[in-house]
């Protein structure tokens, strides 16, 4: 067998058996397959699709190409969540300290912002001093002694999936439904989590842009969870508009402490709870409602606050900063209606308009800059009058090309513009 023949049989609509898929997946890791190869394999799994089966070797070889990260000493339930990518997706900082502060231990592995998205990583940083490259001892000690700990997968782990989706990135071949289910489930299998739940994003700032797609996307990866043996719920949530007021590393992290300090409420808070109730509810067995009762009662108490600052303060930074907000950068520019009308933001528009004031980053290992970001004043299907703040944009000057792409994520319209649901369906958490 050559790497030629695997894909070959992939052009010509052929199902790909697990030998093949194997040693597709073993050539990616040690070098064997060029990215010219990887990248043809891609585009033909793209425009030709893989049945289930062959998804399942796929996830599966991918896992077995590195190492896997050990279970923590001390037993309990382990929780993991992943979104599919989005912006002002801060769920991960939010649900986190809610779990933990319940009992609920998170052994977080997370990445960083690729193109219009957000990392977890990225906006963990902007806590002065906080490492996110924690050791397997440093990781599982702070998951036994804190109760979470958020941190990136080693480069041991999934080393297929690492040079994939390099070439995917770069070849347009991000957006298949096998590809995305392999790379995000083999990531997770990777890792010992009991409970997954996956937060698949479909809109305008989304890889899936319809809901359907969306589904079909989560309930693949729930199945080749469940073949794994472990517990699998999935949400399908909208990302057309940004999901919090904050764009940007630092942007993000104030609004997730004023969260986390009970004065703000909005999406991002609702969905974070209603992931963590779900989680909770799994991992206790207890009825969804209990649960989102307690998840409330974390957040209201404080506890979830004074988690968080534990667990910034375990990989290095300072606890009390979740008490004040982090400085954004100095200039400000307010960018204001056009017109009157109802409000249509677009989450792409403003994911790109944050990298190019330097929040996000074109390339893996590229520098990001914390405090530059955007602030919303307005949020879609609002009424605006001409000259209204819609939004905030904070820069280090001279930032025209991210201001005008900022300017350009706001369209007005006549009719108030009928919002798709935050939440378009559930998978598990149920029975
Ligand atoms: N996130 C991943 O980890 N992989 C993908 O392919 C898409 C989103």
């Amino acid at each position: 067998m050559t790497v030629y023949d695997v894909i070959d049989a992939k052009k010509k609509k052929r199902a790909l058996t697990a030998e093949q898929i194997g040693y597709f997946v073993a050539r990616v890791a040690d070098g064997g397959a060029t990215d010219s190869q990887i990248a043809a394999f891609c585009m033909a799994t793209l425009l030709n699709g893989m049945t289930e089966e062959e998804c399942f070797y796929l996830t599966d070889a991918m896992t077995e190409s590195g190492e896997r990260s050990p279970r923590p000493a001390g037993g309990g339930v382990f929780a993991d969540k992943h979104s599919t990518g989005g912006v002002s997706d801060s769920t991960t900082l939010i649900l986190v300290p809610v779990l933990a502060s319940l009992g609920v231990k998170c052994a977080k592995y997370s990445g960083r912002g690729l193109a219009h998205t957000g990392g977890t990583l990225d906006k963990l940083e902007s806590f002065a001093g906080l490492r996110v490259d924690l050791s397997p001892a440093e990781f599982e000690g702070q998951v036994a002694r804190v109760g979470a700990a958020i941190a990136g997968q080693t480069e041991k782990v999934d080393p297929a999936d690492k040079h994939m989706y390099a070439v995917r990135d770069v070849t347009a071949t991000v957006d298949s439904v096998p590809l995305i289910a392999s790379s995000v489930m083999s990531k997770k299998l990777a890792s010992f989590a009991d409970i997954i739940l996956l937060d698949v994003k479909y809109g305008d700032g989304a890889f899936m842009h319809t809901p359907e797609e969306a589904l079909s996307l989560a309930q693949l990866m729930v199945r080749i969870g469940e073949r794994a043996g472990r517990k699998m719920l999935a949400s399908v949530t909208c990302m057309d508009e940004p999901l919090g007021d904050g764009i940007g590393c630092n942007a993000e992290v104030n609004e997730v402490c004023a969260i986390l300090r009970g004065e703000k409420e909005n999406d991002l808070s609702r969905l974070s709870l209603d992931h963590a109730a779900r989680i909770l509810a799994a991992a206790e067995r207890i009825p969804l409602e209990e649960a989102e009762g307690r998840a409330y009662g974390a957040l209201r108490s404080g506890a979830a606050l004074k988690k968080l600052g534990e667990i910034v303060a375990a990989q290095g930074g300072r606890a009390e900063d979740v008490l004040s907000p982090l400085p954004m950068a100095e200039h400000k520019v307010v960018v204001r209606a056009a017109g009157d009308g109802y409000l249509r933001i677009s989450a792409l528009a403003l994911g790109r308009a944050c990298a190019a004031l330097g929040g996000g980053r074109a390339r893996e290992g590229d520098p990001v800059d914390h405090a530059v970001g955007i602030l919303l004043k307005k949020r879609q299907g609002d009424l605006v009058r001409r000259g209204e703040a819609l939004a905030e944009a904070y820069t280090r000057g001279g930032a025209e090309e991210g201001i005008a792409l900022a300017e350009g994520a706001f369209a007005l319209s006549d009719q108030k513009i009928k919002d798709r649901p935050l939440v378009f369906a559930t998978i598990g958490g149920k029975e």
